[in-house]
């Protein structure tokens, strides 16, 4: 079986080109204009990249965009405060504070702090809440990025049998629960496997689609994987560098072994990554939305 490769990159394309018209449309008709604010602690080399990559796409979308980045030594006292004052801010529609936090910092504290109305990453106890009872006013962009993949290539999620590998409050948890809610592009049976998962090849053969988000390479293999499957690779492993010193990334999936088995595949780099921001920059159109009383 030649498996269709499904990219990311380029369904993320299309749905920048709709959210770019809709922001134009917004400033034309009601003179709004969707800000975002991203809040960086630290650092980290990776979460710097996020970052400068959220910022760069909100400028092609024409939204407005700020960044506030702060020392690694920053208290949290600081941070509550600079996330209260950014509650109020009527050009900022939705905070985006990028984790992970340094460790003196609790990301719990810090989550619960931010106005649920702006909470674009969906990572607050309301909005987790509202996700699971099936009114979600914002969907984690991961997980809502994977469900937009799987539409968009015309896999359907109704009745299917889905193994999501991974329990993470950013990706296992909501992905296992907008698939499973009661509508279109979901309808799901789904299982979650973890580390303490006694098979998890028992789980994965039975898959008509695996979410891998494990976040370690090689954790699918192709002995794990029926004839079929549809694959959503969730990982991002660094396993070494190039001689030019350039991070070599891989997935949680063997592709090369994988792909021969499989109906459908996303790549690693240009599948999940790319819809990530994107759907981060729908929720911040969708929050101005909100504020402007429009939805
Ligand atoms: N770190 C890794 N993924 C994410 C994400 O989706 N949102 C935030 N805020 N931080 C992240």
């Amino acid at each position: 079986m030649t498996a269709q490769i499904i990219s990311g990159t380029e369904i993320a394309k299309q749905i920048r080109e709709e959210i770019k018209q809709e922001v134009a449309e917004l400033k034309e008709k009601h003179n709004v204009v969707p800000g975002l604010v991203t809040v960086l602690v630290g650092e980290d080399p990776a979460s710097q990249v996020y970052v400068g990559q959220k910022e760069k796409t909100s400028a092609a979308l024409g939204i407005y965009s700020e960044r506030h980045d702060l020392p690694a030594d920053t208290s949290e006292a600081d941070l509550l405060a600079l996330i209260d004052k950014l509650n109020k801010d009527p050009k900022i529609h939705g905070i985006l504070v990028q984790l992970p936090l340094p460790k003196h910092i609790n990301e719990t504290n810090v989550l619960f702090a931010i106005d649920p109305k702006k909470d674009v990453d969906g990572f607050h106890p309301v909005n987790v809440g509202k996700l699971m009872i099936g009114e979600p006013d914002y969907l984690p962009c991961t997980p809502h990025g994977i469900q937009q993949l799987l539409m968009r290539s015309g896999i359907e999620t109704d009745g299917a049998e889905v193994v999501v590998v991974g329990r993470s409050n950013i990706v296992g948890k909501p992905i296992a629960n907008i698939l499973l809610q009661k509508q279109k592009g979901a309808n799901a049976t789904v299982t979650i496997c973890h580390t303490h998962t006694r098979d998890i090849s028992f789980h994965t053969k039975r898959a008509d689609i695996i979410i891998a988000a494990a976040g370690k390479a090689n954790a699918i293999t192709a002995d794990m994987v029926k004839e079929g499957v549809v694959i959503i690779d969730v990982g991002v492993n660094e396993i070494g560098k190039t001689a030019e010193g350039k991070r070599i990334l891989v997935g949680d999936v063997d592709f090369e072994g994988v792909k021969e088995k499989a109906r459908a595949i996303t790549p690693v780099p240009g599948g999940v990554g790319p819809m990530t921001i994107t759907m981060l920059m729908l929720n911040t159109l969708r929050a101005a939305k909100i504020k402007a009383g429009l939805i």
